[in-house]
């Protein structure tokens, strides 16, 4: 038995893994990574072109990240009561990155944290208890984000905390309306969001809390305004804003944060993953002035053992230091403009129904029927619960050809590490091209002959 049978072997007797059927559960084995790849213990390489879950944004195994951790030690372990170096850099530089209105930060361990204590945060402001969230939201696993959370990871933390109202996201692929224009669509969701508001009582609501571009379910690119829109009504009705910028956030969008392609500033936003390129388990919660000012004579009552844990404020510093170092952003938004192109290029594929994409933040979503938009697998038969399994299989076809992604419903993710080359966009695209034509050939129409 190699090594690395050894390792999977043991990985399959005691490891529970997330969101999974355990039994037909086959982890591959990461043996080796570097840059925009990784290569498993057969050798075979992968593009990693989901940044492992959207957060490798300055590649594996980046020399100057790794350095950093040869380097902890230099500044001691201290409680979250303290002032450290790493702990006050890292902040300074978040606060100068964000939109100008924000002020301070509290850092959590990861993402679902950090909208958790978004949550307590904006009702201990407000005086208010209801939060609204979107469908085909993520904002994490915990009860907290799990209650946010406007899709069927919701479900195992049901039944819901009280407080918690769901209300539409604009995804005008599959709305039943056909409208004549993204100002038509905007009208019509803030529309329904404001009769929404009205019928729970607006002095009950606390905050609206949404993915400024929805992620892990499709990307789902606002229509022209909506935001704005959003940040309206919250102003018009006295309720908070919360931007959960966990997957868009460090400029995998090809900016800071999303919200920076917009024209309107939330009173809080959380983050993680992009902060410190997933190299140290670190998240946060980002607040404007006013907030700030609150806390200036009221207690903020929460806090946690980890909060600005030393080792990983100190990868965060290291991180940010290679952004701006290597341009890294930039480099984001001009290869997003390359990844664009090519993702374009596939609308002539029958099973290609629509492309979204921002900077290196794509989704591809796949249809049976150009048509009819029917699509590869019906709603709510994620995670392993569907008979036919088209989707799983188009997933494993990519992986076995070198493209590692995953996809969730019929849309695929592609969102590589932000420092990916023209070069490596082409060599990774003409995989995913090659693999959904023998896709459509053997998994989707099989009987049918096609010429794409
Ligand atoms: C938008 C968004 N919010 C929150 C989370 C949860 O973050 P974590 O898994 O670090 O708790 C995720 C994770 O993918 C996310 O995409």
């Amino acid at each position: 038995m190699s090594d690395y049978l050894s390792i999977k072997e043991q990985d399959k007797q005691y490891v529970l893994h997330s969101w999974a059927k355990q039994g037909s559960f086959n982890p591959k084995v990461i043996a080796k990574a570097e840059g925009v790849c990784f290569w498993d213990d057969a050798g075979n390489r992968y593009f990693d072109m989901s940044s492992q879950l959207v957060y490798v944004n300055v590649g594996h195994q980046h020399p100057k990240v790794l350095k950093a951790f040869q380097e902890i030690g230099t500044y001691p372990l201290a409680g979250p009561s303290f002032a450290t170096k790493p702990k006050s850099d890292l902040s300074q530089r978040i606060i100068e990155l964000a939109p100008s209105n924000m002020a301070k930060v509290f850092y959590t361990s990861g993402g679902a944290e950090a909208n958790d204590h978004a949550v307590k945060i904006a009702r201990m402001v407000s005086g208010r208890y209801k939060i609204f969230s979107r469908y085909r939201s993520y904002h994490g696993a915990t009860f907290g984000a799990g209650n946010l959370t406007g899709e069927s990871r919701r479900f195992a933390a049901e039944p819901g905390l009280p407080g918690f109202v769901k209300f539409e996201v604009p995804y005008l692929y599959r709305e039943v309306i056909d409208f004549d224009s993204e100002e038509a669509a905007t009208a019509y969701y803030l529309g329904k969001l404001r009769n929404q508001i009205l019928y729970e009582g607006s002095d009950t609501i606390a905050a609206i809390f949404i993915e400024p571009i929805p992620g892990s379910n499709g990307v789902l690119i606002p229509p022209k305004g909506y935001l704005e829109g959003v940040r309206a009504l919250c102003d018009e009705f006295g309720i908070l804003m919360i931007c959960d910028e966990v997957m868009t956030g460090f400029g995998r969008t090809g900016k800071g944060f999303a919200v920076d392609h917009y024209d309107f500033k939330p009173d809080i936003m959380t983050f993680a993953k992009g902060v410190t390129s997933g190299y140290a388990p670190l998240g946060g919660v980002i607040i404007s002035e006013d907030i700030s000012r609150f806390f200036d004579e009221n207690v903020l009552m929460t806090g946690l053992t980890y909060s600005g844990h030393t080792m990983c404020t100190q990868i965060g510093v290291a991180n940010l230091e290679v952004y701006e170092e290597e341009n890294i952003f930039e480099n984001a938004e001009k290869m997003g403009i390359l990844l664009k192109q090519r993702l374009e290029k596939l609308l002539t594929f029958p099973s290609i129904g629509e492309i979204r994409s921002i900077g290196l933040f794509a989704g591809v979503e796949l249809v049976k029927d150009k048509a009819t938009k029917e699509p590869i697998i019906q709603y709510g038969l994620d995670y392993g619960k569907d008979p036919v399994g088209l989707m799983n299989k188009f997933i494993s076809m990519l992986s076995a050809n070198g493209f590692y992604t995953y996809s969730h419903e019929s849309t695929v993710i592609i969102a590589p590490p932000l420092i990916i080359t023209e070069e490596q966009i082409n060599e990774a695209m003409d995989i995913f091209e090659s693999t959904l034509k023998q896709f459509e050939k053997e998994g989707l129409f099989p009987e049918e002959t096609l010429s794409v």
